[in-house]
């Protein structure tokens, strides 16, 4: 059962606060601010669009306008003339005539944070790193997903998307239109200078980048140069005719990292690398068309969460830019050193896979986690495909592996 543990009314109204106990005698305490901030009553919370309507920081905070100090006492009376108590097992706080909020035993767990009384949410899968050998099995053990039967198998699909990194769709018509709708069906297709849909190139130099030649091109992440990168890339082979060449190289970053990580442990140069690769910004710049120049210079190749997991790679050696972001972090010799150790990495046999697309067969991979290559080729080569969105994709993911009311709960 809810009960109030204690009331504490400090010297400044930010920090006032009330502790609960909660079922299994658990206790965490909340500041006042933020209940009163947190309301979950309709007029406070939009029931539709799940927005905040309360605002305490116009509203309360604000009520007198003579200056910090008289806003601050004047809130500090509010509270201590507020009255607080456990109705069927709900906190009721009623901070004065006609306003009152209400908060369940379930949303003070699942908000609480001082000590914290739930498990972290885990509403996405759980990654799964694979090297050459892993990446074999995942394929010919793992499900086949055909465009016929989409959309009924899209959520399946994008868990394994997400889980994997990469994913393939089959029997897909050999056409833009195919391409498109599939690239709809994951995420929302992101214009870029490129092209503003679904893209279709040849090697006609169409745009000043090797992806238009038939030249090889290494292991990278596409749109480094930006600060938003595509979060998701999307092939189809449509034709290949009269040559060879051309084979897709794929590696998983964060299984790199996993190497980095247990090199790390044991030797010291290899924590250094580890360090200048998640820790030291890195340019990176587009400037072959003459109407505009990309170039963002924040980011290390590695992003890191704050739980250790990579977030993010950004990586092309063709589009690294020359300036080194100041201050520099590292010995120019040390970042040489870490980007030798990481390029070796990603180009080494039994961590990357090679394998040639076809007409009829979408790849679909995480342009955050896995770098992708291309052979150089001879012949007519036509590759369609598209940038797709982060974040949406993400949030149908989310959508599909878990049941809105525990989403929404859990914000
Ligand atoms: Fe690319």
């Amino acid at each position: 059962m809810l009960s109030i543990e204690s009331i504490d009314h400090a010297d400044s109204v930010f920090n006032s606060t009330i502790t609960v106990q909660c079922l299994g005698g658990c206790k965490t305490t909340f500041h006042l601010i933020y209940l009163m901030d947190n309301c979950v009553a309709p007029e406070s919370l939009h029931p539709q669009t799940k927005q905040r309507i309360t605002d305490v920081f116009n509203g309360p905070l604000m009520e007198s306008r003579s200056g910090f100090a008289n806003a601050n006492k004047c809130v500090q009376q509010l509270f201590s003339e507020s009255q607080f108590e456990i109705h069927e097992n709900e906190l009721v706080c009623r901070w004065r005539a006609g306003q009152a909020s209400q908060f369940s035993e379930e949303w003070l767990v699942s908000h609480s944070y001082l000590p914290k009384l739930y498990s972290d949410h885990h509403f996405l899968p759980k990654w799964s790193t694979w090297d050459s050998e892993k990446f074999k099995h995942v394929v010919n053990e793992g499900p086949i997903y055909n465009y016929p039967q989409l959309p009924a198998i899209l959520p399946d699909l994008m868990k394994d998307i997400y889980t994997y990194g990469f994913g393939f769709i089959e029997k897909v018509p050999a056409t833009l239109e195919a391409t498109k709708e599939v690239s709809e069906l994951i995420s929302i297709v992101r214009p870029t200078h490129y092209d503003l849909g679904v893209w279709d190139f040849t090697s006609d130099l169409a745009k000043n980048d090797t992806a238009y030649t038939t030249l090889g091109i290494d292991m990278h992440t596409d749109g480094n140069y930006w600060n938003e990168p595509p979060g998701l890339q999307l092939f189809h082979l449509l034709e290949h005719s009269s040559g060879s060449g051309g084979e897709t190289r794929i590696v998983d970053v964060a299984k790199v990292v996993e190497i980095i990580s247990d090199l790390s442990n044991e030797d010291e140069s290899w924590k250094t690398t580890l360090q200048v690769l998640t820790k030291q910004p890195i340019a990176f710049h587009q400037a072959g068309e003459k109407e505009s120049c990309f170039t963002q210079s924040q980011f290390p190749i590695l992003t890191m969460s704050r739980s250790g997991q990579l977030q993010q790679c950004r990586w092309n050696n063709s589009d690294r830019s020359p300036q080194f972001p100041q201050p520099l972090l590292f010995s120019v010799g040390a970042i040489y050193e870490a980007l030798f150790r990481f390029n070796t990495l990603i180009n080494d046999p039994t961590n990357y896979v090679q394998f040639q697309l076809s007409p009829g067969k979408i790849l679909v991979f995480d342009n955050w986690r896995v770098l992708h290559a291309r052979n150089s080729f001879t012949g007519y080569r036509r590759l369609c495909g598209s940038y797709l969105t982060r974040d949406d994709f993400l949030a149908r993911l989310r959508g599909f592996t878990t049941d809105r009311e525990v989403l929404l709960n859990a914000l």
